[in-house]
């Protein structure tokens, strides 16, 4: 017996075992060899929302939920938000390194030029109701994908694997900007090559009649800066959809679009959009005590507060905050931001909060800013899943690599009766 094990002595049998610890953890199938009898099921672990199990091994991204830190392949969040741009950002997380010039500027030449998609995609989603919500829009049109493109489905293949990462980065933000565009009733914009990744997201998004749409380089900054902030999280809800999906070995627009459907949740990526009605609805400075009375009776939750992962501040928070300064000083001070401010102050102070050491998360002020570039709440989500996507895609690569992964299954308690006798229909009716 090594130190690095755990002796677990199962009561019921009197018998002792010694289960290996490998990174910190031991493996589930180990306590399946434990077992009371030769015909009894072995020990099983019951965790309903994965809170303390480890479900692959990964490179991708490192959090440090107690400190506050997250690093994207090993380099901190925050000189990558300062330093870099989001298509490097995706070069590093797709690729594990960041790229030499040529390497970028090829990368870069990849994305621009995938941008478009087929004509018959335009005409998918023109056939949605005029008030759909873009996300739904986002899904279904990033699942539809998947049959334009059928070869992608020989995920075995590192070409090919390459060439629907590269497409769905592309493309992300034409489906994104067509899905918004749609709900408005406007024409939608075709794609402006000329344009960086995150101005031409801009231009299919506002552009009217002028012959050219450049946005202000702030803002186009502050965009690309929540990207990256958004790019990965390591196993997150939508990560972790992709991953289970994914471990189907189905092609990978469809292991994105369950990423979406994921993200679309409130408690996920539409915190933002629910952090912003929040705020609305609080309406002034005077209404936030009774509102925090009512969080802390649980009436309902603090919306962009508490995390699964971070007991700390979440660095992207603190980073989003300061790009709000530099967003309202480009379209002017959002009034909301009073409220969400003096909201943190009391939420950071108040036992409640403190005790549960809930802090405030990447959806707390995000929304503020993507209101301010006068996106409706609807569209927040759409913008987390455009920055996520490289993020989905590199966990999804690493997936189709890693040996130890098998089809994502997990166990049961049963609850529910056994061996009754059925009574046909037309017997228990008369
Ligand atoms: N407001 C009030 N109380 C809260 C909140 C909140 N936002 N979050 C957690 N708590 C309480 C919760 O009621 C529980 O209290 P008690 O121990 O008395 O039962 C305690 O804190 C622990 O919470 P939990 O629900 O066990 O924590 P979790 O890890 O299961 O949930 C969470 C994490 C993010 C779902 C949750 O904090 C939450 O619902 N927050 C609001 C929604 C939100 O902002 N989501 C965005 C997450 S960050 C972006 C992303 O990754 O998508």
């Amino acid at each position: 017996m090594t130190s690095e094990s755990l002796t677990v002595r199962d009561n019921r049998t009197g018998q002792e075992y010694d289960v290996p610890i490998v990174d910190g953890t031991i493996k589930a199938a180990d306590l399946g060899k434990i077992r009371p009898g030769e015909d009894q099921p072995g020990l099983a672990v019951y965790d309903p929302g994965f809170v303390n199990t480890a479900s692959c091994r990964s490179s991708v991204t490192f959090i440090d939920g107690e400190k506050g830190i997250l690093e994207y392949r090993g380099y901190p969040i925050e000189q990558l938000a300062e330093n870099s741009t989001f298509l490097e950002v995706a070069y590093l997380l797709i690729h594990g390194d960041l790229p030499t010039k040529e390497q970028y500027d090829a990368w870069v030449h990849e994305i621009t030029y995938h941008t478009f998609v087929h004509e018959n995609v335009k005409t998918f989603m023109q056939g949605f109701r005029y008030d759909a919500h873009p996300m739904g829009m986002l899904m279904a049109s990033v699942g539809a994908l998947s049959t334009f493109y059928p070869d992608a489905r020989n995920i075995g293949d590192p070409e090919n694997r390459h060439m629907q990462i590269v497409r769905m980065i592309a493309k992300m933000p034409t489906l994104g900007a067509w899905s918004f565009r749609h709900a408005q009733g406007k024409p939608y914009v075709y794609p402006d090559n000329d344009l960086g990744y995150t101005a031409n997201f801009l231009s299919m998004l506002f552009k009217m009649s002028e012959s050219k749409h450049e946005a202000d380089p702030r803002l186009v900054k502050a965009l690309d800066v929540l990207f990256i902030l958004h790019a990965d999280h390591e196993q997150n809800a939508s990560t972790n959809a992709v991953r289970s999906v994914g471990s189907t070995q189905v092609d990978p627009y469809s292991a994105v679009a369950a990423g979406v459907g994921a993200l679309y949740g409130p408690l996920h990526g539409g915190a933002n959009e629910a952090v912003l009605r929040m705020l609305r609805r609080i309406g002034s400075k005077e209404n936030i005590p009774a509102f925090i009375q009512g969080v802390k009776n649980g009436d309902e939750k603090l919306m962009g507060f508490g995390h699964r992962v971070y007991k700390n501040y979440d660095p992207r928070a603190k980073i989003i905050k300061k790009a709000c300064d530099d967003v309202f000083e480009v379209t002017g001070v959002n009034p909301l931001l009073e409220i969400a401010q003096e909201l943190e102050k009391i939420a950071l102070e108040d036992e409640y909060f403190v005790q549960r050491k809930l802090y405030p998360n990447v959806d707390f002020y995000s929304g503020l800013i993507y209101e301010a570039f006068q996106f409706p709440p609807e569209m927040f989500t759409v913008l987390f899943a455009i920055g996520r996507t490289p993020g989905w895609l590199a966990q999804w690569l690493e997936l189709t690599q890693d040996k130890e992964q098998k089809i994502a299954r997990p166990k049961q308690i049963y609850t529910g009766a056994r061996t009754l006798d059925f009574v046909p229909a037309a017997e228990r009716w008369a």
